[in-house]
């Protein structure tokens, strides 16, 4: 849909190990953006050391994001990183429901919501991430998870705060397996993640946001995903590792 602005983004994850490879990797990134290319929004989630650096490194070429969040402002939570904080240094754009912190940490929709609703709050944005798992997958429920994650994920978000937020379908089984979704699958769950999102919300709100794929998205597979009507743009994890890989992928055709 052409009203919709295309997103292409990176999550680091855990990596990489130092803040020299982070600056070099972030630099070579915002390097290979074409200015002739696709009209895109980009952004790099990083870790939260990094951050800075690493916003400092792309001179305001593109976003740089955080990978999390949690839905407590101040207090005893050793270890936390508040919305607040992350505001004071600049970022604008947060993860949350991201499946490896739903199956590694535990996070739970109710805690995701938590983390969405506070990023509301601060009037940043978030990318909501979703997902099946393969078994679920298999058993034909990838429409039913989604709609459980999109409503207990979005519980209480407004309409009105809806443009700061965009959707990431993850199909679990498709995460750093080098199996990603065939253009089909990922264009029917997309499809039937907008119909929620109307159900939810209104046909005018589910046309204007933006569901990216996830799930080992490549040079060799970004152009025919982009292709799809209701795949607005990708999240890229390993591939965002790779400055050539994931110049190519921002530079899509
Ligand atoms: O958030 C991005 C992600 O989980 C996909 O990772 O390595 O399969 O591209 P990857």
């Amino acid at each position: 849909c052409a009203a919709r602005k295309p997103f292409i983004s990176g999550n680091w994850k855990l990596n990489p190990q130092t803040k020299e490879e982070a600056v070099q990797l972030a630099s070579e990134i915002a390097a290979s953006i074409n200015p002739s290319s696709p009209d895109a929004d980009v952004a790099l989630f990083v870790p939260y050391v990094f951050i800075e650096a690493a916003m400092e490194a792309v001179g305001g070429k593109l976003q740089v994001g955080a990978e999390g969040v949690v839905p407590e402002m101040k207090g005893a939570f050793t270890g936390a990183v508040s919305a607040s904080m992350l505001k004071s240094v600049g970022v604008q754009w947060t993860l949350a429901g991201h499946s490896e912190r739903r199956v590694i940490f535990g996070e739970t929709d109710e805690y995701i919501n938590g983390q969405v609703l506070k990023l509301m709050e601060m009037g940043m944005s978030c990318m909501l991430c979703i997902g099946e798992s393969e078994s679920e997958f298999e058993q034909n429920l990838a429409g039913a998870v989604c709609a459980v994650q999109l409503k207990k994920g979005l519980a209480g978000v407004p309409k009105e705060s809806m443009d700061r937020i965009c959707i990431a379908y993850e199909p679990v089984w498709a995460i750093g397996t080098g199996k990603v979704a065939t253009p089909e699958i990922a264009q029917a769950v997309h499809a039937e993640c907008r119909r929620i999102l109307a159900a939810m919300y209104d046909q005018e709100t589910a046309d204007s946001v933006r569901i990216l794929y996830g799930g080992s998205v490549t040079p060799e597979s970004v152009d025919v995903l982009m292709a799809q009507p209701d795949i607005d743009g990708a999240l890229v994890g390993g591939a965002s590792l790779d400055s050539s890989k994931f110049g190519r992928i921002i530079n899509y055709e």
